[in-house]
């Protein structure tokens, strides 16, 4: 039995989130520049998106650009925006006709004209379409956004458009970069670091976290299989014991 024909259709995560890590570490270990291991790192979001649209999920999440990521040396950082704006624009015919909406989280207005306008076009070219939707967080990070929503949030009280007291898990969410997307059930994180690097913090409260020692570039349909049978593999308990998730079923 293959590892695809072992996953239960019935409880394929909805949505995963991705913290891509390893280019450099793959890179280095034959000898080469990090931006070599960057380039390859394009091959393995094509082998997880075609995984996840094999298995039915509806929204994958990958983590491309960090706000921390600008720290980087100049040459790999501009290396970097080259790369998304030659994917993207290399790869927007396929998935539009592969049925992908492509979408941002992240503070997009930071990012080069060049990957913008790309962006922009690769947005408005598949908002229209029904299948999974491939969400780049780019010039992301969870404190990021939960500073800004801080502030909206006391700006609306500020000006009274909004009482303290309404303010609930529904307002906080709907003020951050995903707001209408479904909170990820699965991260998962390559190259063998286990942390969540700022990544989703709110979003990933009730995350299933896999951690797997592949390399980024090396990761392929099967380790998006053997990541979701990990998380189909976990009991999800939200608070609860065991005994009420029973009763319940
Ligand atoms: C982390 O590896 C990876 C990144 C910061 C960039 C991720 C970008 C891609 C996979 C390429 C393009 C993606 C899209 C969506 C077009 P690292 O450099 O931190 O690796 P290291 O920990 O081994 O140094």
């Amino acid at each position: 039995m293959s590892l695809l024909d072992k996953i239960n259709r019935d409880t394929t995560p909805k949505h995963i989130a991705v913290i891509m890590d390893g280019n450099g570490r793959w890179a280095q270990k034959q000898g080469e520049e990090r931006l070599f291991g960057h380039n390859f790192g394009v091959e393995a979001v094509r082998e997880t998106l075609k995984a996840a649209q094999e298995i039915g999920v509806e929204y994958l999440t990958l983590y491309a650009f960090s706000t921390e990521n600008w720290n980087r040396p100049k040459e790999e950082v501009d290396g970097l925006m080259d790369l998304l704006v030659r994917t993207i624009s290399g790869e927007v015919d396929e998935l539009h006709k592969s049925n992908v909406i492509i979408s941002s989280i992240g503070d997009t207005d930071g990012l080069p004209d060049s990957c913008r306008n790309e962006l922009q076009a690769a947005f408005d070219r598949t908002k229209k379409n029904t299948g999974i939707n491939l969400i780049l967080a780019l010039n992301y990070s969870a404190k990021w956004e939960l500073i800004r929503a801080t502030k909206n949030i006391a700006r609306l009280v500020k000006s009274g458009d909004m009482k303290l007291d309404q303010v609930d898990e529904a307002t906080i969410s709907n003020m951050l970069s995903t707001h209408g997307i479904p909170d990820p059930e699965l991260l998962i994180r390559t190259s063998g670091e286990r942390r969540v690097s700022n990544f989703l913090l709110w979003q990933i409260a009730y995350a299933e976290l896999h951690f797997t020692e592949v390399l980024w570039p090396d990761f392929k349909q099967e380790d998006l299989y053997k990541a979701v049978l990990d998380y189909q593999s976990r009991e999800r308990r939200f608070g609860l014991v065991s005994a009420q998730l029973e009763k319940n079923t």
